[in-house]
């Protein structure tokens, strides 16, 4: 049969970056359950099981419907026999029974709370888990805990950092960051990058990219971004990494490992629009601000990486190395065949070298 109609749907991609995700996600009861698996195995250490249920997942966001039948699951790639179970439980029971028990799981439920404050990462959440501790009053009243700066500032502005950046905070923040920027550097740029240049209405923190048109310029930018925020007294708490990059280095296999890239971890004032907030007694927001600085030639390639997502980013990253003999990270994509960096003014050129179709920010929510 050859009629266009009774062809099979064009099958989907293992690779996330051959998917197009959307926010619209037809599939939340499935993926949500999935991510808890995920996160349970993340917050014990199991970083690669955890994989396969965050893959799993973004397979489901990634369909233009919900599922309705079991066999629909069949032709997808990336579902394990144990998604596929959790999937077969969800459809018939309205939810997962493993999932509920995580869920009600001490330990779970105690190491997600510890692992949400700023600086807490899953080894420390279950050194203080592992002492029996299960409170930040716990913790806080605890003599033998030390908080180091990052952990400190954490507590400290936990109320504001845990809660939501929306939209409309990130684009006031914009303004702060663009003035402060212009002021140092005329010449230089800011744009929004992570969750929000994806289309997400709230995240976690804001990631803003700065873009210079000078060599040599991006280094000197952001300790003079941070000094300013700190004479305007909207510094709550600053990490700045200076850059250890060099052009030289080729991209590397490993996923996890951060770039060289100048970039700072802050947390910033933001002024409220109405009155003070009478029970705070204060009248601004805590909100967490990442910013990074790369050198011009590279800075498409910073863009890509910190637009995320991060399982979108894998991907990409996997298919340039396994598909197409070529390195990609933060930094650059290079051509083992012909042993050459590509240069790339747009996003729209990596996708061009890696042989791909062109995904939009806002379909690489995998
Ligand atoms: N990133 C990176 N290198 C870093 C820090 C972050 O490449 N040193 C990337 C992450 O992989 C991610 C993006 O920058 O793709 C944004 O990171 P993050 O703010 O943690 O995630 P968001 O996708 O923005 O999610 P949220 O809305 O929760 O902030
Ligand atoms: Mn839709
Ligand atoms: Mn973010
Ligand atoms: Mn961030």
């Amino acid at each position: 049969c050859t009629h266009p109609s009774a062809k099979p749907e064009s099958a989907v991609s293992p690779y996330a970056c051959q998917r197009r995700t959307t926010l619209d996600n037809h599939n939340k009861i499935f993926t949500d359950a999935l991510e808890v698996l995920a996160e349970n195995l993340e917050l014990s250490g199991n970083q690669g099981p955890s994989l396969a249920f965050r893959k799993a997942a973004s397979v489901l966001k990634s369909l233009p419907a919900a599922l309705r039948r079991q066999e629909e699951t069949q032709h997808l790639p990336c579902l394990g026999e144990h998604s596929r179970a959790i999937i077969e439980e969800i459809s018939e029971c309205g939810s997962s029974s493993r999932v509920e028990e995580i869920l009600n799981d001490e330990r779970y439920r105690t190491m997600k709370l510890f692992s949400s404050v700023f600086g807490v990462g899953p080894k420390t959440a279950e050194n203080w888990f592992c002492r029996g501790l299960r409170t930040f009053e716990q913790v806080l009243s605890e003599p033998s805990v030390r908080l180091n700066r990052m952990q400190t500032a954490g507590f400290l502005f936990y109320e504001d950092i845990s809660k939501p950046v929306s939209r409309t905070e990130a684009s006031a923040l914009k303004i702060i960051v663009e003035e402060a920027v212009i002021c140092v550097n005329p010449s230089a740029t800011v744009s929004i990058t992570g969750g929000f240049r994806r289309g997400k209405e709230f995240g976690h923190d804001v990631d803003f990219i700065i873009k210079t048109p000078e060599a040599g310029q991006e280094d000197v930018i952001l300790p003079a971004v941070i000094k300013r925020f700190k004479s305007q007294n909207i510094l709550l708490y600053s990490d700045l990494q200076e850059s250890t990059f060099d052009l030289r280095k080729l991209p590397t296999h490993c996923f996890d490992a951060m770039d060289h890239f100048g970039k700072c971890f802050l947390i910033m004032k933001l002024k409220h629009e109405q009155e003070m907030d009478a029970r705070a007694g204060k009248d601004w927001k805590a909100v967490r601000v990442d910013l990074v600085a790369p050198p011009l030639e590279r800075f498409t390639y910073a863009l890509l990486g910190w637009t995320g997502s991060t399982l979108f980013l894998r991907d990409l990253r996997r298919f340039a190395r396994l598909e197409r003999g070529k390195l990609l990270d933060n930094h650059a994509l290079y051509d083992k065949a012909t042993n050459t960096f590509l240069p790339a003014n747009t996003e729209e050129d990596i996708f061009a070298h890696l042989g791909l179709e062109y995904i939009e920010p806002w379909q690489r929510n995998a």
